[in-house]
């Protein structure tokens, strides 16, 4: 099974990757995660990714295509993966269904998480992420959150993403609606999109999404 997650920033599209990956045991392989890790490692990569992802902008086609390509080819991509932030232009979704082609692979669903765009924003500025452990946590959805495990920790680190700040979040969106809202439509063309309410409170989202991905 080869998933993909679409759908604008803060729609919850890494929190249900997460929980699928455990339950399914289909990797979840985020473009966001994976450049973020080479940012902090230092590495070229990640410091040249950083002057798009600190503005909001999206990096380069080139860079991201390069990324996914090596991944999807590891061995434990065989059984099937969850795309989380890929394909986020047409070119990129192109580009996928060409390396998936030569694998005698293909997308199997779009899942596209659809909701209002003033939630998006309470969402993306109340997020906060530990930089040691990897969990997420949301500073008003109490049930949601898992802080006092980050809390316990004394070797956590919890953070606010630089990209979370409020006029990065706004940059965020106007690219969304540029680059990545035709995305779905690419994929709506060729019958492979489906969508599910994102709104709605997180194990909801998750059992629409069991729903969907039998
Ligand atoms: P990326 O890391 O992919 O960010 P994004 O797509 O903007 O998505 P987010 O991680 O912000 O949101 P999400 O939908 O995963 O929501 P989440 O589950 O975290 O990309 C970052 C940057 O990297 C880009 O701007 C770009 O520069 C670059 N990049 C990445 N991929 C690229 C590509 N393919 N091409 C070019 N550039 C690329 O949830 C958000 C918050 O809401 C959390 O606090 C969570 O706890 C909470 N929450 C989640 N679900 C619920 C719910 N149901 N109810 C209440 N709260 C919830």
């Amino acid at each position: 099974m080869i998933l993909v997650f679409l759908g604008p920033p803060g729609s919850g599209k890494g929190t249900q990757a997460k929980k699928l990956t455990t339950e399914k045991n289909w990797p979840q392989l985020s473009t966001g995660d994976m450049l973020r890790t080479a940012i902090s490692a230092g590495a070229h990569l990640g410091l040249e990714a950083k002057k798009f992802m600190d503005l909001g902008n999206l990096v380069p086609d080139s860079v991201v295509i390069g990324l996914i390509e090596d991944r999807i080819r590891s061995p434990d991509c065989i059984e099937g993966f969850i795309l989380d932030g890929f394909p986020r232009t047409v070119p990129q979704a192109e580009a996928l269904d060409g390396v998936l082609l030569k694998l005698s692979r293909k997308v199997d669903q779009v899942v596209f998480f659809e909701m209002d765009e003033k939630e998006l924003v309470t969402r993306l500025s109340g997020r906060r992420t530990c930089t040691v452990c990897g969990k997420m946590f949301h500073v008003t959805f109490g049930p949601f959150h898992n802080q006092e495990v980050c809390e316990q920790n004394p070797l956590c680190n919890v953070i606010q993403r630089s990209d979370d700040l409020p006029e990065v979040i706004q940059n965020r969106l106007e690219v969304y609606h540029r680059s990545t809202a035709p995305v779905a439509e690419f994929y709506k063309k060729t019958n492979r999109l489906k969508s599910i309410n994102a709104a709605e409170k997180p194990e909801v989202v998750f059992q629409s999404l069991k729903n969907l991905v039998k």
